[in-house]
């Protein structure tokens, strides 16, 4: 049975933001990526950049199942790992010391707006916890800036998040890079990508 699922919106988001990345991470080590949901970016970015190790994660065991498809299926699995059952809130995160000390950028691509605002606290205070000076934390999905939506589609976005779980919704980049000063990380690089979205680049301090 083929386990993987296909996300569309990472058809389309998965060249942008690889661009960004082939702009910022480091040649080599360990890439923790954060709710890697179908597993399609975690392949992808695995292929494009190969001298990396990319370490999926997912506390979803169904959306484990598909990385781990999409891992067997693209002929990866002698160098990547199977992904982690990773809740952000659940800390410290499960990784190896061996890990942690290779470890050199934490990717989350569409989390922070489809999670309680606690699993964004969560992962800037754990990140900061794990990443040393310079190491990055690189966030991707749609946010409001100086509270303001910045198209008519983010604004319908957000209150339909909000209908589906009211602790859910597009947060404000302001806000956000707070907690990020909170926890170590310096001001950050934003860089505007399509259909509305940021990729946003947090760096320690
Ligand atoms: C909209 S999906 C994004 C998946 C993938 N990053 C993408 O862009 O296609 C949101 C993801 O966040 C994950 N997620 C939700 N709450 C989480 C938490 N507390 N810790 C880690 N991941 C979480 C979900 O399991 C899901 O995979």
């Amino acid at each position: 049975m083929d386990e993987r699922l296909f996300f569309p919106a990472t058809e389309k988001n998965r060249g942008p933001i690889g661009e960004v990345l082939s702009k910022i991470l480091p040649s080599n080590g360990f890439v923790l990526e954060i709710a890697s949901g179908s597993g399609e970016h975690g392949v992808t970015f695995q292929e494009r950049f190969p001298e990396i190790h990319w370490q999926t994660s997912d506390p979803d065991p169904f959306y484990r199942k598909s990385i781990s498809a999409w891992i067997k299926h693209q002929g990866l699995n002698a160098k990547m790992p199977q992904p982690l059952d990773l809740d952000v809130r659940e800390r410290p995160w499960p990784l190896t010391s061996e890990f942690r000390s290779s470890l050199k950028a934490i990717v989350c691509i569409n989390m922070i707006h489809i999670s309680p605002w606690c699993c964004t606290q969560a992962l800037f205070e754990e990140a900061g916890n794990l990443l040393g000076k310079d190491q990055m934390l690189i966030l991707y999905g749609p946010f409001k800036i100086n509270s303001e939506h910045t198209s008519e589609s983010n604004a319908r976005f957000d209150q339909s998040l909000k209908l589906q779980n009211s602790t859910w919704g597009v947060r404000d980049l302001d806000v956000v890079s707070e907690i990020g000063m909170k926890n170590g990380f310096d001001n950050h690089d934003v860089y505007e990508m399509p259909a509305n979205n940021l990729s946003v680049i947090f760096q320690m301090r």
